[in-house]
């Protein structure tokens, strides 16, 4: 079987860690986020793995390369001259995904979920049409695309409405899709909308079905929703794999940890924290519902908390970290410093306060 994901864009809404690393190799839950995909592909049986990306950048190239090997799997890298939206790809990479007869995965590089492919698939081959969506219930339903059903057929879609303005219903595309090759035709070599051209197309021919996730589901394009889906995954972890969580006296609720980071018996750590690795927490030090990215460092007594650490940065004695607070690559933080909301951009060094949301620059 084959695969696309669309890793498009510079990840601006992901800023400032996408300054320093491309998007798909920040890591969540302590693995690039691309690996969380690449294996449930792998897991699924699909052997060619196309990333539609905008530029390709060479640490991505490397990096995947030892995946290849890892999964068994294909990896190629299709580059746009220019965004091609979320259908454009899909034209550009008709090679790989026309192939065979057989249907190929579609997937949006910035969603986290138990990924169900393989259910997917034979649900897909069951119903016989083109295309089908992963649906998932949100409460927010303005910031995604919308899946309207017909009564009498609650599987087939009736209507597709992109970031509705108004309220048509709560069940939304997950970012997930299995299409049929056939689909490929009805689209132009240009910058198109998967969800605003093509999805309209295959609703009137009355050929798109959709498919609903079971479990957690979040988009983590953004660094709120980075750590609400942290939180949401752990929480799936402590279900299915309680092993690869950290256990001790020191930590509270769900916490995943790499087994180099050194952490102080005095510090506290969780719930719905994920410490990479070589990272340094200090005596006293409390952190909750955060993100310490590889080779930080935390000293004695400050507060981490809605927070994501960028790597190699340091926290000094007695700070205060919180309010969906981000901190670059190579950041430090001074003693007795309070963050709150703030962006801080790579390679600064904090010495006042920054009481409100900021980007330091
Ligand atoms: N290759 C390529 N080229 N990829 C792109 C481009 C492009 O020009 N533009 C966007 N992408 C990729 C993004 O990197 C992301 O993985 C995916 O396409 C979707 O783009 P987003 O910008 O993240 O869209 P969204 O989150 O606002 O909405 C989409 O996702 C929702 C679920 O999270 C839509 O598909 C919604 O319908 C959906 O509900
Ligand atoms: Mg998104």
């Amino acid at each position: 079987m084959k695969g696309l994901i669309l890793v498009g864009g510079y990840g601006t809404r992901l800023r400032p860690l996408t300054l320093t690393v491309p998007k798909p190799l920040v890591e969540f839950a302590n693995r690039p986020m691309i690996l969380h995909q690449i294996e449930a592909l792998a897991n699924a049986g699909v052997t060619d793995i196309v990333l539609a990306v905008n530029y390709r950048p060479e640490v991505m190239v490397e990096t995947l390369q030892k995946y290849e090997a890892e999964y068994g799997v294909s990896i190629t890298f299709s580059v746009e001259t220019e965004p091609l939206g979320t259908a454009g790809p899909l034209k550009l990479a008709e090679d790989v995904l026309k192939k065979d007869n057989s249907p190929f995965f579609v997937l949006n590089s910035d969603v986290i979920c138990d990924y169900p492919f393989k259910e997917l698939a034979d649900f897909h081959k069951a119903h016989g049409g083109k295309g089908t969506i992963v649906a998932t219930k949100v409460d927010e339903p303005s910031k995604y695309g919308v899946i309207v059903h017909d009564i009498a057929k609650p599987n087939l879609i009736d209507r597709f409405v992109e970031k509705p303005v108004e309220f048509v219903g709560n069940r939304i595309n997950a970012g997930l899709y299995i299409l049929n090759p056939e689909v490929i035709d009805l689209i132009e070599m240009k910058p198109t909308s998967i969800e605003k051209e093509t999805f309209p197309i295959l609703v009137e021919q009355k050929s798109l079905y959709s498919f609903d996730l079971e479990g957690f589901w979040m988009d983590v394009g953004q660094p709120k929703d980075f750590l609400s889906g942290t939180v949401l995954y752990l929480n799936s972890v402590a279900k299915k794999h309680p092993e690869k969580l950290a256990k001790g006296d020191n930590i509270v609720g769900n916490a995943m940890i790499d087994p180099s980071a050194k952490i102080s018996p005095s510090a506290k750590i969780g719930p719905d924290v994920t410490i990479g690795p070589n990272v340094t927490i200090g005596d006293g030090v409390r952190i909750e519902r955060s993100v310490v990215l590889a080779n930080s460092t935390i000293l004695d007594h400050s507060l981490i908390k809605s927070t994501i650490v960028g790597w190699h940065s340091k926290v000094g004695r007695w700070c205060r970290l919180e309010g969906v607070t981000v901190l670059g690559d190579d950041v430090e933080v001074k003693d007795e410093i309070y963050i709150n909301g703030g962006k801080v951009l790579p390679h600064k060094s904090i010495s006042a306060n920054v009481p409100q949301e900021a980007i330091i620059m």
